[in-house]
């Protein structure tokens, strides 16, 4: 394939991203991110990035839709990751690949059937790029450290609304800024890295703009109507999150200072 239908692809890609988002990736983050030094923490933060957005995805259906005994079954198909990475198990992530658990769920309303879907199989996404971050890092013999999480989810998580079910629409809200951002970072990125990085994060463009799209669809669906109101709102947060000094690089962290 020429490079110039790949590049007309990726801005369309980009385009509805760039539209949500108030704000681009600052050019001083950047600047850090592109350092050589930090790319052993980037790498590793991103590592985390992918497995909490399965994690959110599996709270969000936890808390919202499954039973106990769905919800266990979501747990375990978490634990071999979570070993991996926080207890440092030697674990074959690429066997598990396919390993995807066929959940048993009764589920009342169009919007829950939706979650179900759309949450599983950012799962399995999130997950599968779990396994291509961690195996870059073993080929580039980076060892896990423990990263502190960065101010980014947690800033945004304080502005969701209290009550369900608006809770709910605010923290789908906050799964498309989020995906939105990861997306528009890799694209940020990606002209700054090697080769094969580059070409991995350009790759996890599409999936990550469609994680996107899916949270704000159900945003809508669960809201009954627009969310426009709560997408501007916690936009801003967003926005300032991004642009306002941050005293740790991380993949979502702010202006450094
Ligand atoms: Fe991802
Ligand atoms: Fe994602």
């Amino acid at each position: 394939m020429s490079t110039a239908p790949l590049a007309s692809q990726i801005n369309q890609l980009l385009e509805p991203i760039h539209d949500f988002l108030l704000t681009p990736t600052p050019q001083a983050w950047l600047d850090q991110a592109a350092q050589p030094e930090a790319l052993p923490l980037l790498l590793i933060d991103h590592l985390h990035c992918e497995l909490k957005a399965a994690q959110s995805a599996a709270l969000l259906l936890r808390r919202y839709i499954l039973d106990k005994e769905a919800a266990s079954q979501v747990l375990q198909w978490l634990l071999p990751y979570e070993d991996a990475i926080y207890r440092k198990q030697a674990v074959n992530l690429r066997a598990l690949g396919n390993q995807i658990p066929r959940l048993k769920v009764a589920t009342q309303t169009a919007w829950q059937a939706r979650l179900v879907d759309r949450m599983v199989l950012l799962m399995k996404e999130e997950l599968h790029h779990f396994t291509q971050v961690f195996e870059i890092l073993q080929a580039r013999d980076i060892e896990i450290q423990a990263v502190s999480a960065s101010r980014y989810a947690a800033g945004l998580m304080r502005h969701a609304r209290t009550h369900d079910p608006v809770m709910l629409v605010d923290k789908l809200i906050i799964g498309a800024l989020i995906e939105a951002r990861s997306c528009e970072r890799f694209a940020a990125l990606a002209p700054y890295l090697d080769e094969e990085l580059s070409r991995f994060y350009v790759s996890l463009l599409r999936s990550e703009a469609r994680h996107f799209e899916d949270y704000l669809t159900l945003a809508e669906e669960v809201n009954g109507g627009p969310v426009t109101e709560h997408v501007a709102r916690l936009a801003q947060v967003e926005a300032e999150l991004i642009t306002t000094p941050d005293t740790e690089l991380r993949f979502h962290s702010g202006v450094p200072s």
